[in-house]
């Protein structure tokens, strides 16, 4: 190739978007290592169960629309009896919908609780629905939505994806809005973490994908930063005392959000990275 050749090959990687070597030797996307394919169980077989138990649930525990929870710990308290008792996603789905113990509910515009096929084996968690996600109540949703989607992509992996191996379930540790996309205080975290944590245990996933400082933070119960809580993968473990008969213990890994890499680029090789790790592991186990 000539020199023109070349600089119209980079003008075309500037004109689609990439703007960020993610590594310093180049990578050849299409010698890279396929996921092997598993074929769909059998939907029969399905763990999400319908959804009329969520509304006993909610008003067994007292917590149906219109019920008042006063006090931090008390809604945490009416949260975890709630989480609970609920026995499938969508049942978890209609008690988060029906609680009261979250103010923001009243700010939102909608609930947003998931995505993707809750039988996938690799499930995302987000911090928190932002502008877009409010308005199409759905997480990663917009802009950011577009970005993971090609994060995921990179290595074989999507929302929409009918291989269960290669399906990425989706859901944020709350399922409200926060105004102005501020991050999540500490007493929202302790009344959402009931019930993220009884949607981890009925999806049952191989790898759970951290997507945001807030997030792992939480969920590995930690005070360090991103930049100690990427990089390898990590075991994430039951935190509510009381919530299962059998806690958990899933591997994870953590990375940082779309909305990062849209504001920071140059986090985007971390990110790339991240995802290689996540692959291997998926190879592996
Ligand atoms: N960021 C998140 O953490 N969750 C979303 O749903 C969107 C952006």
């Amino acid at each position: 190739m000539n020199a023109n050749a070349y600089i119209a090959a980079l003008q075309w990687h500037v004109d689609v978007g990439a703007t960020e070597a993610l590594e310093d030797t180049p990578v050849d996307a299409t010698a890279m290592p396929e996921i092997p394919r598993h074929e769909p169980a059998d939907a029969s077989q399905g763990r999400v169960t319908g959804g009329a138990q969520a509304n006993q649930s909610a008003s067994a525990a007292g917590l149906g629309a219109g019920s008042q929870v006063t006090g931090t710990s008390d809604a945490a308290k009416a949260a975890l009896a709630l989480a609970r008792e609920v026995d499938s996603v969508e049942s978890l789905r209609e008690a988060i919908a029906g609680f009261d113990g979250i103010p923001l509910k009243k700010t939102a515009t909608n609930m947003v609780f998931s995505d993707g096929n809750p039988e996938a084996k690799i499930m995302l968690i987000g911090e928190a629905p932002g502008a877009d996600e409010d308005r199409q109540g759905k997480p990663f949703a917009g802009a950011n939505g577009q970005l993971l989607d090609k994060i995921l992509g990179s290595i074989g992996l999507s929302r929409t994806a009918e291989d269960l191996e290669k399906a990425v379930y989706i859901t944020n540790i709350l399922n409200w809005r926060p105004p102005g996309g501020r991050s999540l205080n500490p007493a929202e975290i302790e009344v959402s973490l009931p019930f993220i944590e009884k949607h981890i245990a009925l999806v049952k996933p191989k790898v759970l994908i951290f997507c945001g400082g807030g997030t792992a933070k939480a969920l590995l119960n930690s005070s360090e930063g991103m930049s100690k809580l990427r990089g390898k993968m990590k075991d994430y473990k039951t935190l509510t005392d009381g919530l299962l008969d059998t806690p958990q213990a899933i591997p994870a890994i953590a990375t940082y959000t779309p909305e990062q890499l849209l504001l920071n680029p140059g986090q985007k090789r971390l990110v790339w990275q991240d995802m290689l790790r996540l692959q291997q592991f998926l190879l592996e186990n």
